[in-house]
């Protein structure tokens, strides 16, 4: 009782606005992300949403079990700082059963609250004031915050459409002596693209003999489509040797909003990781953890299956498509699908995906929105992570524009 007159108090006072003191943004160009804004507006409009990356169906149920049972069963204190160990193996050993690198459970695997804080965590481990980091465009937003808040700034390679290629030239011209990160994502967010083996042999000559570590953003790790493999750089021990490697649980298990993911880099890498992640978040709800161990190994088809699930959806949302008026870029892996609209429209897209939103009733993500200097494009990004009746829906509607 007494605790809630005291917050009443606080928040009659919260609007003494003449009182605030005036705070100078360390971060002044960033609002509200796109994400938010379009779900939002989705939701406000009754509009199917195929913006925001998560899929409208819910996790496998024994995994639901599970935590279940961990919640009502008296794990709810604090779980030792780096992850539970039985899920910290689980993940050691889908990295040696998939990408035949063994891992050291205790000391190079830390479970994070999302690959988000695991992101940021693994930034602000390397990037110093003045440092420089390489991202590509477009980028997935939680990158550059993470660099700008730690001193550093980014520098924006372009990926060339139609397939989003990295243009390795355009990644040497970018290269200094401040150099310290280079961002990588695949499959990536919001192409579909996927890295291939040229790709990883140009990252080992571009950094061979500099002082450069990497990120490499592999949420999608599991969702890589046409046969082709996800080439994690777990599986290369000189480019691991300088990497933190991040992956989360939310896109493979369809449990977006539980916010577990984790990062795989060596140990004193891992160490300086801990050292930040013990002050950012400490540590992962417990009952998460557990219901998370238990599921990757008793049900490692889950994962295994993964592709073919969203290949099928891919695939489908693709066929419905056929028909439109849109050209479809290739997409070889996340649950994304670009969309050029140029035979539509010459509108932007941020103008034209709040239009559709409203006026259509389908709700997608503008891409300029990813690049720090947009170039003269019209792409639209939609998420094929939604019961196909929900694809079939939308697929009709887009194919009448
Ligand atoms: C490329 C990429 N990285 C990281 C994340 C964040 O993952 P999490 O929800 O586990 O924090 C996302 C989520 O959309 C993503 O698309």
């Amino acid at each position: 009782m007494s605790e809630t007159r005291k917050l009443d108090g606080f928040a009659q006072r919260e609007p003494r606005v003449s009182q605030t003191r005036p705070l100078d943004s360390k971060l002044p160009s960033v609002g509200t992300t796109i994400f938010t804004v379009m779900s939002k507006l989705a939701a406000d409009e009754d509009a199917i949403n195929l913006s925001q990356g998560y899929p409208d169906f819910d996790g496998p149920q024994r995994l639901l079990e599970r935590v279940g049972h961990y919640l009502t069963n008296g794990y709810n204190q604090y779980p030792p700082m780096a992850g539970i160990e039985p899920l910290r193996q689980g993940i050691a050993d889908k990295v040696e059963d998939l990408y035949g690198a063994k891992v050291d459970a205790e000391t190079e695997v830390t479970v994070t609250s999302g690959a988000t804080e695991a992101l940021f965590c693994a930034i602000t481990s390397v990037i110093r004031p003045g440092d420089e980091a390489i991202a590509f465009d477009p980028c997935y937003d939680s990158y550059e915050p993470a660099v700008t808040l730690s001193g550093g700034v980014c520098r924006h390679v372009p990926l060339t459409p139609p397939h989003f290629k990295v243009d390795w030239n355009r990644v040497e011209d970018a290269l200094g002596p401040k150099t310290r990160l280079i961002l990588i994502n695949t499959p990536h967010n919001p192409t579909g693209a996927v890295w291939d083996a040229a790709d990883i042999e140009n990252l080992r000559r571009v950094v061979a003999d500099r002082d450069i570590y990497i990120v490499a953003d592999e949420v999608y790790e599991h969702i890589v489509f046409d046969g082709r493999d996800h080439l994690s750089l777990v599986r290369y021990p000189d480019l691991f040797a300088r990497s933190f490697v991040v992956s989360s649980f939310g896109k493979t298990y369809h449990t977006t909003g539980w916010k577990v993911g984790y990062c795989v880099a060596p140990r004193p890498l891992s160490a300086e990781f801990r050292c930040v992640h013990q002050f950012v978040t400490f540590t992962t709800a417990t009952p998460l953890q557990y219901g998370l161990a238990d599921f990757l190994r008793e049900c490692p088809e889950h994962h295994r299956d993964l592709a073919a699930f969203y290949q099928a959806k891919r695939d489908l949302f693709c066929d419905l498509l056929r028909d439109s008026r849109f050209a479809l870029t290739p997409s070889p892996g996340t649950f994304f699908q670009l969309v050029d609209y140029g035979r539509i429209s010459n509108e932007h897209d941020a103008d034209l995906a709040r239009r559709w939103t409203v006026e259509a009733k389908v709700a997608s993500i503008p891409v300029s929105v990813f690049y720090e200097d947009p170039p003269d494009q019209r792409f639209l990004r939609f998420c094929f992570a939604k019961d196909d009746a929900t694809l079939e829906r939308a697929a009709e509607i887009l194919c009448a524009l």
